[in-house]
């Protein structure tokens, strides 16, 4: 068994909490829902369900190591059919709820952004409803729902609900939301849902907002899988605009340790920022990708940039690591390396995720750029 994240995970009383729970996990096909999903099982003794629509983004081969685990099940379906999700409630015991599920690429929510409200808004207050509705077990003398003990929901939201930094300054939990694309306004409206629910019902919940993830997996329409993609079919890499737009990485099983941290020891009702206090603009990551790959600049191509785009985030991650104990474990020059190994050591992958609409979504969002 791995450790649980840095810094707990030894003592008897976390062993006590983690024995035999019921998680549903929403968007488990994904790039971190699946890392997620097998993180979780390594560490605890839990039963997991992932429910997953499969998108375009969402792929069993990213499960396929644990699809035979007898703590695992899978179940094809949308988190914004009502009846679904009661049905899994109906037949589950479920202790967590983990919302991944998701449409999460700002381009494509520019080109079309109702599936994000429909998926990322409504479907979220869907599985917050059903789940309110299963886990509440009364009203105490004031009419507040009271629930069952030791349940929790948790919504995987973004700093991009907080929108774009100057060149100073971090992103805390109390930033004002002032999100800028129709992604983060999507996920910003499921966070703030979240958060009434929080409020209205004294719903046991937590947010996380976490910074740009990387790592195995990671579906190449995002920056750096798109780039050593790229790289490897001897393509043009395509850099927004000037390529000075900062993002702070985060390895993504260090966001899955955060995750677990947060579920199993979070303050319920606390939101809390997650981030690796690595802030690379996206050229300097561009130019390493290349370096790992022993290629030249030639490449590189600067394109017309995003609409609205986002100039800089970054992440105070204070409170998760002092209040909960929670710290990356991988510096980002040995995480990008790993991660473009990864996918040399998987063009098996790559390919097969890239096959179907695939195509025709890049020569839509690259050939008149
Ligand atoms: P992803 O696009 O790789 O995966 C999303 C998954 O959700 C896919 O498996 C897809 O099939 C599934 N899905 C989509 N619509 C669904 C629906 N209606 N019902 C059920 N499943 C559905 O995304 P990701 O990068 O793994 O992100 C996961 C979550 O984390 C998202 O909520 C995203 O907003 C959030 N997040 C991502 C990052 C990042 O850098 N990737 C950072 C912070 C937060
Ligand atoms: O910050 C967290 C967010 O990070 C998550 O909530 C989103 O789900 C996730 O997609 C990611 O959003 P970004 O827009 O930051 O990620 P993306 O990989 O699309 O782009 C990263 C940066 O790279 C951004 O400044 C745009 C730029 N870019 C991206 C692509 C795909 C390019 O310059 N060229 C490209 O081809």
């Amino acid at each position: 068994m791995n450790g649980f994240g840095k810094g707990i995970g030894t003592n008897d009383e976390l062993q006590e909490i983690r024995m035999s729970k019921s998680v549903l996990v929403t968007g488990g096909a994904g790039f971190i829902g699946s890392n997620f999903i097998k993180y979780f099982l390594d560490i605890t003794d839990y039963n997991i369900v992932n429910i997953d629509l499969l998108t375009y983004a969402g792929n069993l081969e990213n499960l396929s190591d644990i699809e035979e685990n007898e703590r695992y099940s899978f179940v094809k379906g949308s988190i914004t059919d009502r009846e679904l999700i009661t049905n899994l409630f109906e037949e589950n015991n479920f202790d967590y709820v983990v919302n991944f599920a998701a449409e999460s690429h700002v381009d494509r929510s520019i080109e079309d952004p109702e599936v994000f409200v429909t998926t990322n808004v409504l479907g979220t207050q869907i599985l917050l409803d059903v789940t309110k509705c299963f886990w509440q077990i009364g009203k105490d003398e004031y009419g507040y729902p009271v629930y069952k003990e030791g349940v929790k929901f948790l919504q995987v939201s973004t700093d991009e609900v907080y929108g774009a930094l100057g060149k100073s300054g971090l992103f805390t939990e109390s930033t004002p939301i002032a999100p800028n694309s129709p992604y983060s306004s999507s996920k910003a409206s499921a966070d703030l849902l979240v958060r009434a629910y929080g409020k209205t019902y004294n719903f046991p919940m937590n947010i996380t907002r976490c910074s740009n993830n990387y790592g195995p997996y990671q579906f190449p329409e995002k920056l750096i899988p798109l780039m050593i993609s790229n790289t490897l079919e001897d393509k043009k890499l395509p850099v927004y605009g000037d390529g000075m737009q900062i993002r702070d990485w985060l390895h993504v099983k260090d966001h899955c340790s955060a995750i677990a941290m947060v579920l199993e020891k979070g303050v319920i009702g606390e939101v809390y920022n997650i981030g690796g206090n690595n802030e690379k603009a996206n050229i300097e990551i561009v130019n390493l990708i290349l370096e790992n790959l022993n290629k030249d600049e030639s490449s590189i191509t600067y394109v017309k940039d995003r609409l609205g785009h986002d100039r800089r985030y970054a992440i105070d991650n204070t409170k998760i690591t002092t209040e909960l104990g929670w710290s990356p474990s991988y510096t980002f020059e040995v995480g990008i390396k790993e991660t473009v190994e990864w996918y040399l050591n998987n063009q098996d992958w790559l390919t097969s995720v890239k096959s179907g609409s695939y195509q025709e979504y890049y020569d839509n969002m690259y050939s008149n750029r």
